[in-house]
């Protein structure tokens, strides 16, 4: 089959396409599924460039989301039947087992869920990680009060995305971040209240303008780095960070002083710790949720430009990007 195969801890320059690499073979309770789309996620690069905690043997082959059609069932694999059409929820692949930058994928069956039937294959493959850990990020903390303000950083982002389009179909109101101007009127349109520049430095003013005495409830933070310190200016007393992502770096300057004033609270997410029971619940909810809502793609690249577009992920897209495999 084909594949991009990454040598080492080498980052993801370093892939080479394959045209010669052994097909997978089902273990006791996966399946294989011939892949249609992959998207990419941050924590492929990460991976590639040795800052994931994943011990993959290589050469490894990357990518965590995918859609395709059933093609094999291993021992024991009894949920899904051949031809089915089916999105992998987060679990191993593209972690520490082969991904979904190839051809074929072996997966364990708990870890997929039938394709929406009303969503595109490539909108099947975009969302589960990503709507999985805006899920998390907003329920973490129990039940956020209705109408409540909930500030998102990065918000263009898969993430980002997720998390306005889930915070809205529960009620709450959200706030955006997004460097720049230029995807404002999409944000806008997706259901965000307000986008604000994160490097505005009047950003606390507008912020806390914008929700009045009530300030935020809840902050999502995919980014990190110095605006950290601002988000905690913004909350409202007992608010919550909901920690995310690091793509600014590490916070400097953390004072806990900033903290129990307001007796905030700080939390970590990680979608690789939903079980997959919790997984498959967690997504089932979140479809419904959307109604007809639909996951957003920035773009989608041919299965030869995966370095290009790699390279677009890092610039920062609008909603994710996707790989056609077929
Ligand atoms: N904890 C978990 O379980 C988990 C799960 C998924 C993702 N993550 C992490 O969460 C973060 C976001 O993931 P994602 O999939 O949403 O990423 P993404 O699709 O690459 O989007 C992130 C957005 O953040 C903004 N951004 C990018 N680089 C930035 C920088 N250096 N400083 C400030 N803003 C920047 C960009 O928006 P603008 O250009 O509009 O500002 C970009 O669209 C990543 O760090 C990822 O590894 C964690």
């Amino acid at each position: 089959m084909k594949a991009w195969l990454l040598p080492g801890f080498s980052g993801t320059s370093s892939m080479e396409l394959s045209t010669s690499v052994e097909a997978p073979i089902p273990a006791d309770g996966e399946v294989v599924i011939q892949l249609q789309y992959a998207a990419l996620n941050p924590a492929d690069y990460y991976l590639a460039d040795k800052q994931y905690p994943a011990k993959p043997r290589f050469p490894h082959i990357l990518g965590r989301d995918g859609s395709g059609t059933i093609s094999a069932l291993g021992p024991g694999a009894t949920r899904f039947a051949v031809g089915d059409r089916v999105t992998i929820l987060r679990g191993d692949a593209g972690v520490n087992t082969p991904g979904t930058l190839a051809g074929l994928v072996a997966v364990p069956e708990d870890r997929l869920a039938p394709a929406p039937s009303d969503w595109s294959m490539a909108e099947a493959a975009a969302a589960p990680l990503t709507y999985l850990t805006a899920w998390q990020a907003l329920t973490c903390w129990g039940p956020v009060p209705a109408e409540s303000f909930v500030l998102i950083t990065g918000a263009s982002g898969g993430v980002g995305v997720a998390a306005i389009q889930l915070a809205r179909a529960l009620d709450l109101r959200p706030i955006a971040l997004s460097r720049g101007d230029s995807k404002v009127p999409a944000l806008l349109e997706l259901g965000a209240e307000k986008v604000f520049d994160p490097s505005d430095p009047k950003l606390a003013e507008k912020v806390l303008a914008a929700t009045g005495p009530r300030a935020v409830s809840l902050a999502i933070d995919n980014v990190g780095g110095e605006l950290f310190n601002t988000l905690l200016g913004v909350l409202s007393d007992r608010g919550a960070v909901s920690c995310v992502g690091r793509l600014a770096g590490p916070v400097p300057e953390f004072n806990t002083a900033r903290i129990f004033f307001k007796r905030l609270r700080i939390g970590g997410v990680s979608v690789g710790a939903y079980s997959p029971g919790e997984a498959q619940e967690c997504w089932g909810r979140i479809v419904k949720l959307l109604g007809g809502k639909r996951p957003v793609i920035d773009r989608v690249f041919p299965f030869g430009e995966v370095p290009q577009a790699f390279t677009r992920l890092r610039q920062g897209p609008l909603g994710k990007v996707v790989i056609a495999i077929d």
